[in-house]
């Protein structure tokens, strides 16, 4: 039995469903774009770097543009997006988070955020969740996506623990792999259909408690 010292958590689908919200961004740019785009596709996008979003987003809409025309279309995508995240309020926090790292803190394991998304430090700071973290790696800090290791990687570096006393919490197939590949436990959020390879998956982190993390 390995003893956790560090919890590592994804945002996006893990601690807030931003997904909504990347959803109506990108929707929107489809739509400007004469195509459709639906819920279902949208499943295809999480967890994956903005600009393979929009690579997917395209191939979809079987469009093809360049390097520069794509960047203008990321940076429009993002500010409707940002439109979305800046009214969000903590009450979007998702149910059980705040109870789990509660339990965390009283115990004295280590919380880092490890997330994909440029945008991760302005979310937590608008729903009021900076505070909980000892160290963030976001999107400004990573150069291989999920799942490349090295987001969780440098959470631990960070936390100044080992990768084998890391827990890692996802809800994407990507960043499970990324948290296996670190050589972390991980803790699958959402379908254990998609999330199968994670050690154990649970619905939300409702279901989620420190008894729970005994490997
Ligand atoms: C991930 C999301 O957390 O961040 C993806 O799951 C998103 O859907 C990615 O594309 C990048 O986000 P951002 O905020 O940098 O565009
Ligand atoms: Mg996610």
């Amino acid at each position: 039995m390995a003893i956790i010292k560090a919890c590592i958590f994804d945002l996006d689908g893990v601690v807030v469903d931003t997904a909504k919200y990347h959803y109506l961004a990108w929707k929107r740019l489809a739509n400007d774009l004469g195509f459709d785009f639906t819920v279902h596709d949208n499943e295809r996008l999480k967890g994956v770097s903005r600009i393979d979003s929009l690579n997917i987003l395209l191939e979809i809409g079987g469009l093809t543009f360049t390097n520069e025309e794509k960047l203008t279309f990321a940076d429009k995508k993002n500010s409707w997006y940002t439109e979305y995240i800046d009214k969000m309020t903590p009450d979007e926090v998702l149910p059980g988070a705040l109870d789990f790292f509660d339990q965390l803190k009283s115990k004295g394991v280590k919380m880092a955020l490890g997330s994909a998304s440029k945008n991760a430090g302005y979310i937590l700071q608008k729903i009021n969740l900076t505070h909980w973290f000892d160290f963030v790696v976001d999107g400004t800090k990573t150069a291989k996506a999920k799942p490349d290791p090295e987001v969780f990687l440098l959470g631990a570096k960070g936390l100044n623990v080992a990768p084998n006393e890391c827990v890692v919490f996802e809800d994407a197939e990507a960043g499970v792999e990324a948290a296996i590949n670190a050589g972390m436990y991980c803790v699958g959020i959402g379908n254990s259909a998609v999330l199968g390879k994670a050690n154990f998956v649970i619905p939300g982190l409702f279901e989620m408690s420190l008894e729970k993390l005994v490997f």
